[in-house]
């Protein structure tokens, strides 16, 4: 939990992260975010770049991704959830966004239970967004910046909490359709087809709690993309921006409060 002090702290940090980065870019929101709204991105800024992220997890596959980049000199971002697959807070998945963390990917939220935001009240929505940022904090150290909301959607009200939550919206403007049943085979083809038109950056979609991503697609992918000349780098970096607004020490495990029940 966020105690006052730590809580007025967050704001602060707010403030002057979000003038910091009006000065790093140079530029106002994107056009169409009404006051109080969070942005949403949806492309890379930085030419050259492409980001390869992972949502769903944490997932049994996520340490061999993070291999795989590591191996390939790249870096990727995970959109965890809190309560998707696994709890996060348990032990092994714990670890497996520590893994991630510790090996320079970046580490983002996909919210807690993976709902359809635009059907939820404000204070359903703020509890997703909220207990979804402190767990990755606890765990890594690190209080994110970027969540990507479950699906694509969102409203005016995710908009609104998100601002509240420090969280800039981020979508996607390549799906591999890794979720859809597609085989490895048909997402490899879908990279294969978008190099071609030869876009100056690409923020993907993929999903970490896929073993044919991971094995299959991802070696493909990466092979593909370098070889076009893309530089494989996390969100942010792909947006010149930075993933987190503070960086410190995780927290020490404590069973009490590391649970996924209500
Ligand atoms: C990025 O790429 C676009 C399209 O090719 C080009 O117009 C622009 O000048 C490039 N920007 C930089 C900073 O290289
Ligand atoms: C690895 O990536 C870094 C940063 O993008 C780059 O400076 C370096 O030259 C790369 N090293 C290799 C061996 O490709
Ligand atoms: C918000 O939604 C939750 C979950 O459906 C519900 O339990 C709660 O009563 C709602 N709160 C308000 C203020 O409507
Ligand atoms: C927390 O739970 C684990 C697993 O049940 C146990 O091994 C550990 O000793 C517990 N730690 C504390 C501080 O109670
Ligand atoms: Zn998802």
């Amino acid at each position: 939990m966020f105690s006052a002090a730590s809580l007025a702290l967050f704001t602060l940090t707010l403030a002057m992260g979000v003038s910091a980065q009006a000065s790093e870019t140079g530029t106002a929101p994107s056009n169409g975010t009404a006051p109080g709204a969070a942005q949403v991105i949806t492309s890379c800024t930085v030419n050259n770049t492409v980001a390869l992220a992972f949502d769903d997890g944490p997932s049994q596959y996520l340490q061999h991704i993070s291999d795989i980049l590591v191996a390939k000199n790249a870096t990727g971002t995970f959109f965890v959830n809190g309560l998707n697959y696994d709890c996060i807070y348990d032990p092994e998945p714990a670890a497996w966004v520590k893994y991630a963390y510790d090996a320079g990917h970046q580490i983002g939220s996909h919210t807690w239970h993976h709902l359809h935001l635009i059907k939820l009240n404000e204070t359903a929505v703020t509890a997703e967004f909220s207990r979804t940022a402190l767990a990755i904090q606890q765990i890594t150290g690190a209080f994110p910046a970027f969540t990507r909301p479950p699906y694509g959607e969102y409203n005016q009200l995710v908009q609104q909490v998100a601002q509240a939550q420090g969280q800039t919206l981020v979508t996607w403007d390549f799906d591999s359709a890794d979720s859809i049943g597609d085989s490895a085979k048909q997402s490899q083809a879908l990279y294969a087809a978008q190099v071609l038109k030869h876009p100056v950056n690409m923020l993907t979609l993929n999903h970490d709690v896929y073993k044919s991503t991971a094995y299959k697609l991802l070696p493909y992918a990466i092979n593909k993309l370098q070889d076009a000349g893309y530089k494989l780098v996390t969100v942010a970096e792909c947006l010149g921006r930075t993933p987190y607004w503070s960086v410190g020490n995780p927290a020490v495990r404590n069973n009490a409060t590391w649970v996924c029940t209500k």
